[in-house]
């Protein structure tokens, strides 16, 4: 009999610091940036973010949005075989965002790691947990997309720090002869590695190179419209599923003209498509998570219903993951 991945609790954080575009353009101009709502809006769809506070890293975060999906799942910490965080923005260089998770939340012992595919890291996560799922290593695994981007932000830099925003969303996966995940599909191609990047790195106690992100918001745009369509197809086909089966589009939230087009291409209308990017900003690995939950929570999303989530990020990376909710 085939052991499928379920969710089985879905959980989220957000930063209490919430900035309005307004708020946010009030800050630049301060230090002789300019921008606007209206600019914002227009070409992103975003209206609002939140940051962390300065003591709050990215297991902290991811913290309280586990803890938010074991009261969901209703399972305690003991319970879990296996801890993965998705994330670029991980505490410290080692150890890993997830032991330090697993330690806060009370638990030993279960393998704990961190996947870094940058925006598509919550999918590539998923994937590899669903896939140690499938094969026994784990029951009852937590999967989490945890970000402080608005640490590697350039303030001066306007095309980029209007962009992002912090926060952490978190599944707990079990393993069920019930669907679950119905297909996953990855990918990457390092050759874009230079589109979107924070090119900088420790050395030596110091700091090489530039530690803030740079981006080429057109050619990134024009890719991920492209690599969104085909990745979703393939997972459909795979499943022997057509995007007439989607109840619900869960794209990564980097812009809505993004998910836009991805949805038309899909032929999904956008009120199948989840949106947070308006409240949240781009989250990296966080966002998928985050909207997932939030339409959860607010009961869009019902047991039995068919899900696709999809991401693509820096590297570049890209996947999706079809699953029965
Ligand atoms: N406020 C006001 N004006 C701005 C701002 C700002 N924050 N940023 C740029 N501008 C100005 C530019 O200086 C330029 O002015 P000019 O015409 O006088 O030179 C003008 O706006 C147009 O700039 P473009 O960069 O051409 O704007 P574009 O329409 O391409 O939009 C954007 C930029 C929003 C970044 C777009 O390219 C995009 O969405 N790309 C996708 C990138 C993305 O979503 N990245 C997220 C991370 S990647 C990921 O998650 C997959």
């Amino acid at each position: 009999m085939r052991i499928f991945s379920r969710i089985l609790g879905t959980g989220s954080y957000l930063p209490e610091k919430r900035l309005t575009n307004a708020d946010l353009a009030a800050e630049l101009a301060q230090q002789g940036v300019e921008t606007s709502d209206d600019w914002i809006v227009e070409r992103t769809g975003i209206r609002a973010r939140h940051f962390a506070a300065d003591a709050q890293g990215s297991s902290d975060l991811a913290t309280e949005a586990a803890r938010q999906a074991l009261g969901a799942a209703g399972i305690s910490a003991d319970d879990l075989d296996l801890i993965i965080v998705a994330t670029s923005t991980p505490d410290m260089v080692f150890p890993s965002v997830a032991t330090m998770v697993q330690h806060k939340l009370g638990a030993a012992g279960c393998p704990a790691f961190d996947v870094q595919a940058v925006c598509s890291g919550f999918i590539y996560a998923l994937t590899i947990a669903d896939s140690m799922i499938q094969s026994g290593s784990a029951k009852c695994a937590l999967v989490i997309g945890s970000e402080v981007f608005s640490r590697i932000l350039d303030f001066q830099d306007r095309t980029t720090c209007v962009l992002f925003g912090d926060g952490a969303g978190a599944v707990i996966l079990e393993a069920s002869d019930q669907p679950g995940i119905l297909a996953t599909d990855l990918h990457a191609d390092g050759k874009y590695k230079d589109i979107l990047c924070v090119p900088g790195h420790v050395n030596r106690g110091g700091i090489l190179g530039d530690p803030v992100l740079k981006m080429d918001g057109q050619a990134v745009f024009k890719l991920a419209v492209g690599v969104l369509e085909d990745t979703a197809r393939a997972s459909l086909a795979k499943a022997n599923l057509t995007d007439a089966d989607i109840d619900w589009l869960i794209p990564h939230q980097a812009n809505i003209r993004i998910m836009q087009s991805t949805a038309k291409k899909l032929k999904v209308s956008v009120d199948k498509v989840v949106v947070t990017v308006d409240q949240h900003g781009n989250t990296s690995a966080a966002s998928i998570p985050l909207a997932l939950d939030t339409a959860v929570r607010d009961g869009r999303i019902q047991r039995g219903q068919t899900l696709m989530l999809e991401g693509v990020g820096g590297g570049f990376t890209w996947g999706s993951v079809l699953l029965r909710y």
